[in-house]
């Protein structure tokens, strides 16, 4: 018997030997060149999905969150308002130069990035003159309604595109001539959020930065009571769009329950009134306020066509609503599982959107986002063109993170498991990098899965849910006229 085995062995041992050293010459001594083939495959695969509808929107309204981001270096900025390092505290709110300095100390001896809003505004005011009195200063758009505007408006030009938001004067110079801003939206000084910057190692008082990030600061009266809300609104009567796109519901979070309950129902209203062959998109972004989420879900959500919204989003909904995997979001850590989140999707449509028992619902498509991967559901009459939506919106996340134009193998990688299921009891699946755009059918909605590839040294990741998308929407086709 042994000797029997023998041969087989030596075989197998010969035949390992090669094998190995084979990897090893692809794989250890050139890893980079098997892996970027890998990339290379996939970004060549997506242009093949990446086709225009049919009938592509032409007249696109966009509100209502606008500002303009102000981006200064932190440390400076508190030398130039006379601000010594002193105690740390995590203060909710902002109200003083005290509090604002405790905070900032707090989190930057952590090394995490936070964002507090100024109940004062008059001290934020001062803030700001001192930041725009530093030299090292940077000036860009912000906010999503105003990111997605420029978005569309960079990838189509011969879009008609109306912005409605609180724009002030320099936040309307960063815009292109050619966005359609109508009077009423004009503000006289601009929402300004406060973007400091530190470095790894820059000392602090008794505290040294151990990771590179931000603090974020704001007096944001405009966009956090959705002032532009009836303007919004009116100002669609004149234009005719055949897309709108929403967002800033979720800076109501700090105005308490009846202010937002209030403002919400005046959204709800206006949104009501609007014609029903013209889809309506609202972007949610990241909110903390559970009972301000519910209200979004049960008051909002059915009055719009589409939803865009990323892993803490829905996760988050999931958990404050009792959706499917609502426990997750407690400990969520790293990348959501892919069958988690189709589960999640598929429940919003179901629970929330439009079918043969719910024909008032108007929502037929969520598109999801995160740093690896884009899942879309629909319902497969009221939307066509989706897997070119979701490869247009994939690829836009691999080139906006990079900041260059074309992708490039070496600067992107692919961070998806090996194995995955699309939806909980799913077959196992693994990637072909050939047809890395994966479609199917479920329940009655039709969904389409995309890997992300992601940038290796990002530049850029402010405003990448609204450029993925805003995206995802223009390469999108509606077509309500289907439902019956
Ligand atoms: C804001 O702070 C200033 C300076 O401390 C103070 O005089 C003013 O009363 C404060 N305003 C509000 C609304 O608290």
């Amino acid at each position: 018997m042994e000797a029997k085995n023998m041969i087989p062995k030596t075989l197998l041992v010969g035949l390992a030997v090669i094998a190995i050293a084979y990897l090893y010459g692809i794989l250890v001594e050139d890893p980079k060149s098997y892996l970027d083939e890998i990339e290379k495959s996939i970004i060549d695969a997506w242009s093949e999905y990446i086709t225009l509808p049919k009938k592509r929107f032409q007249r696109v309204a966009v509100g209502i969150n606008c500002n303009l981001d102000l981006i200064v270096p932190a440390l400076p900025l508190f030398e130039a308002l006379h601000v010594k390092p002193g105690g740390k505290e995590n203060h909710p709110r902002l109200d003083s130069l005290q509090s604002f300095q405790e905070t900032f100390h707090h989190f930057f001896s952590k090394g995490s990035a936070a964002e507090r809003a100024f109940t004062n505004g008059s001290i934020f005011k001062e803030i700001v003159e001192a930041a725009e009195s530093l030299k090292e200063k940077q000036y860009y758009i912000g906010g999503n309604a105003a990111l997605m505007a420029s978005k569309i408006k960079f990838l189509f030009p011969d879009v008609e595109l109306q912005l409605v938001g609180p724009i002030g004067p320099k936040l309307s110079e960063l815009f292109s001539q050619n966005i359609q801003v109508p009077e009423e939206s004009h503000i006289e000084e601009d929402e300004v959020h406060l973007i400091m910057e530190y470095r790894v190692g820059e000392t602090w008082g008794d505290s040294t930065a151990t990771v590179a990030t931000r603090f974020i600061t704001s007096f944001d009266e405009s966009n956090s009571k959705m002032s532009h809300l009836e303007t919004f609104f009116s100002s669609l009567l004149g234009f005719e769009p055949d897309l709108i796109i929403i967002s800033g519901l979720h800076l109501m979070e700090g105005e308490g329950k009846e202010f937002y309950t209030g403002r919400m129902k005046v959204f709800r209203d206006g949104l009501n009134k609007l014609d029903p062959t013209i889809p309506v998109h609202l972007e949610l972004a990241s909110m903390a306020n559970g009972d301000l989420v519910q209200e979004v879900f049960r008051e909002i959500i059915p009055e719009i066509s589409s939803l865009g919204l990323n892993e803490q989003e829905l996760s988050f909904s999931s958990h404050v609503l009792k959706g499917p995997h609502s426990d997750d979001f407690v400990h969520l850590t790293g990348q959501p599982e892919i069958h988690k989140i189709s589960d999640m999707i598929l429940w919003i449509l179901k629970t929330f959107g439009y079918s043969k028992e719910r024909p008032e619902s108007k929502l037929t498509r969520v598109h999801f986002h995160s740093l690896t991967y884009h899942i879309l559901g629909t319902i497969p009459d009221a939307w066509s063109n989706n897997e070119a939506a979701v490869a247009a919106g994939t690829h836009t996340a691999g080139r906006q993170a990079c900041d260059v134009k074309h992708l490039t193998p070496e600067q992107v990688e692919l961070r998806i498991p090996a194995t995955f299921t699309l939806y909980s009891g799913g077959p196992e699946k693994q990637l072909d990098h050939k047809h890395p755009v994966i479609f199917w059918d479920y329940e009655g909605y039709h969904f389409v899965f995309s890997p992300v590839l992601v940038c290796r040294d990002p530049q850029k990741t402010v405003g990448l849910g609204d450029a993925i998308s805003a995206t995802g929407l223009m390469y999108s086709q509606y077509n309500r006229g289907n439902l019956r």
